[in-house]
């Protein structure tokens, strides 16, 4: 069973002769543990996409399923529950909280959640490892640089063990070799920790560590690229990604 079966999205916002259609018919699948980058000019829809796939926003009509459940049929309890628990969000702005430092941050959701502080600080301290930053927990987002911040912001989309993480832009305020970590660690979270990866991004290199590309235009979506194993492509990647 797909992971994500989105079938016919289509989203309208406003009504009358202001109504602007951002989604125009929209099916796509995502597998388990597979890596998604969707890219398109702006204004295609892709932020909306990626909302309508994490239960952020409703459709206007078409139907989004998320590991078997059809979003539509939810109660907002049971959407909340599923958003909390089976899906990880990463904004281009990383959203952290100034005031709490990088392990309160990562543990958040799962505090939130009802999980004792304790376990969720375990358990954040856990994934900020994992993601690189031991020793960091401590630490405020000011007192961290960009790539760090995005680091924390990975830790806390994972903290709650998610099938599902959505990234919207998340090299977005980023500089080129921060992105490429951020890519290459989010390539790790698919390959190496079994979660699927939906990215949306404007950059090719970014782009090209996914394991397949979808282009989205005015509101559709006009071609989709399979990219090679990373290692196997020799910078054919970035070229398809780049088209
Ligand atoms: N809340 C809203 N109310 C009205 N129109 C909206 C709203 N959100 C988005 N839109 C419109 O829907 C269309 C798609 O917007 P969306 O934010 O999904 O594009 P995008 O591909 O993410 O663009 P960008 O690359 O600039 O982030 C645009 O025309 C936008 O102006
Ligand atoms: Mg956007």
């Amino acid at each position: 069973m797909s992971l994500i079966a989105a079938t016919h999205l289509k989203k309208v916002y406003g009504v009358g002769e202001t109504a602007v259609t951002a989604l125009n018919g929209v099916s796509l699948q995502v597998e388990p543990g597979e890596f998604v980058a969707i890219m398109g000019p702006s204004g295609c829809g892709k932020s909306t996409l990626l909302h309508l796939l994490g239960g952020l926003d409703r459709p206007t009509s078409g139907s989004v399923m998320i590991d078997g459940h059809n979003l539509s049929d939810l109660s907002d309890a049971k959407l909340t529950e599923i958003r909390r628990r089976r899906i990880g969000f990463i904004f281009q702005f990383f959203n952290l909280i100034p005031v709490l430092n990088a392990l309160e941050n990562a543990a958040l959701p799962i505090t939130l959640d009802g999980v004792k502080p304790a376990e969720a600080k375990a358990r954040a301290a856990e994934w900020l490892d994992k993601v690189g930053l031991e020793g960091r927990s401590d630490h405020r987002p000011d007192q961290l640089s960009g790539g760090q911040q995005q680091r924390v912001a990975v830790a806390r989309a994972l903290v709650a063990d998610p099938a599902l993480v959505l990234a919207d832009e998340p090299t977005g305020n980023l500089d080129t070799h921060s992105s490429e970590e951020i890519a290459g660690l989010l390539r790790q979270v698919a390959n190496d920790w079994g979660r699927a990866v939906v990215i949306v991004t404007h950059d090719p290199r970014i782009a090209a560590y996914a394991d397949r590309i979808i282009f989205l235009k005015d509101g559709a979506v006009v071609d989709e690229t399979v990219l090679e194993p990373r290692g196997s492509s020799n910078g054919r990647n970035a070229e398809l990604a780049g088209r």
